[in-house]
């Protein structure tokens, strides 16, 4: 068997290797707490279920047009208006499996050979890999002050003449930091002053806590949506808590979205009609569902949070969004892959190391499970860690006694 050398180069998911490892270890029986999760626990809004439900009592479970059922594409742009102020047609949108989908269409459709993308530390996961899949180059640009604000200086040295697009997430996965308004209005002038793409990948864009808003981009363009660089991702997967309906979309002008488009045709087809329906009935139902996990999840961020305060040695900046933190174990560990490890082995507690995001030292952390498992889970973690904190502890009905402090 020969595997091409191209695919050799790209690296496994590591967070959903962890999901992965954490599910064997509990269908064995093991007491694992998760604080890798990449999803809220909330189920899908009911809306949601009874409009994929009628569906698919109609038995008519056939292809979609490639580009997204109208429907669901109707909605789309109704969201578009009602929470970007934004008013595109159905020809700018193109409806996925699910962000991920969405990111690698576009990007299979910009980046030529040499291109660069540039991303910022920390960046999530796939973005990389992805940039490698379409034969570009990814550029990391990292701040070098401990935060995880980049300074536009250091954006504007890593341009070059191979510049294709700068991908953004705000609130970002794993940091759950959300880039400045002024932060936002100054990237995107310095895109469109260099023709660059900008890639939003607005999929936390609800998930904001402390009364924040999420900036919107277009806000600081006078281009309309055909000439405008600025590409927006979304879906429903986290802000509805429907990872596993696998719906996301991009927003851009009607040419990228055509040859989005033939790019789908010529791989998946369309995404999955029960899934659309799925997604159309959470975009048309109550909105509610989603203040409400914005709620849970920023309670179980300030418990988080609290719990990270009183360990020692471990330095935190407290997210804006999401349900991710990125902190700091480098006075426990550099090498976060070893940690991770290690933490999985002695106190059966998954989290995500930082390396693969660009920020080595550093752990992600999810607060998206319960409050139980955040304060069990970081008082196991002390546990391994901490020579200070008490040297037994309960895990599951097991009394363990650390030795190796
Ligand atoms: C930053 C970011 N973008 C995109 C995605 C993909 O979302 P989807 O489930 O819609 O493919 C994720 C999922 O973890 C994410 O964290």
């Amino acid at each position: 068997m020969s595997i091409s050398q191209h695919a050799r180069e790209i690296s496994e998911s590591p967070t959903l290797k962890l999901n992965e490892a954490a599910r064997l270890l509990r269908s064995r029986g093991e007491p694992v707490i998760h604080l890798g999760a990449g999803e809220p626990k909330n189920p899908a809004p009911i809306t949601a279920l009874l409009s994929s439900a009628a569906k698919l009592t109609t038995g008519d479970i056939k292809y979609a047009p490639t580009a997204g059922i109208p429907s669901l594409k109707k909605a789309i742009v109704r969201y578009m208006e009602e929470n970007y102020d934004k008013v595109v047609a159905p020809e700018n949108l193109i409806v996925s499996e699910g962000a991920k989908q969405s990111l690698f269409n576009i990007l299979f459709s910009l980046v030529e050979n040499q291109d660069e993308v540039i991303l910022l530390a920390p960046y999530w996961v796939s973005y990389p890999e992805m940039v490698k899949m379409c034969y570009g180059t990814p550029v990391v640009v990292t701040p070098e002050d401990g935060t995880f604000l980049p300074r536009m200086e250091d954006i504007e040295r890593a341009v070059s003449s191979y510049t294709k697009a700068i991908i953004l997430n705000s609130p970002s996965n794993p940091s759950g930091l959300m880039y400045s308004e002024e932060f936002i209005a100054e990237i995107v002038e310095f895109c469109e002053r260099k023709d660059i793409y900008l890639i939003l990948d607005d999929i936390y864009h609800k998930l904001v806590f402390d009364g924040k808003k999420a900036p919107v981009a277009y806000k600081f363009t006078n281009k309309d949506i055909e000439n405008t660089k600025l590409i927006v991702v979304n879906g429903v997967s986290k802000v509805y808590g429907m990872t596993g309906f696998r719906i996301g979309w991009a927003i851009a002008n009607r040419k990228l979205v055509e040859v989005m488009t033939n790019i789908q045709a010529q791989t998946t087809s369309c995404a999955s009609v029960i899934s659309q329906a799925a997604a159309e009935g959470a975009l048309t139902g109550i909105q509610s569902v989603i203040e409400s996990l914005r709620l849970t999840i920023q309670n179980n961020r300030d418990v988080m949070m609290q719990e990270l305060k009183t360990f020692n040695g471990v330095r935190v900046t407290k997210p804006d969004g999401t349900f991710y933190c990125l902190p700091d174990f480098r006075a426990f560990n550099d090498n976060s892959v070893e940690l991770s490890q290690f933490l999985l082995k002695k106190a059966l507690v998954v989290t995500v190391p930082g390396k693969p995001f660009g920020m080595e030292g550093h752990l992600r952390l999810s607060y998206a499970g319960s409050v139980k498992d955040v304060i069990e889970g970081i008082e196991r973690i002390k546990w391994a860690l901490d020579p200070e904190s008490p040297n037994e502890i309960y895990i599951g009905d097991r009394k363990l006694i650390r030795d190796w402090l």
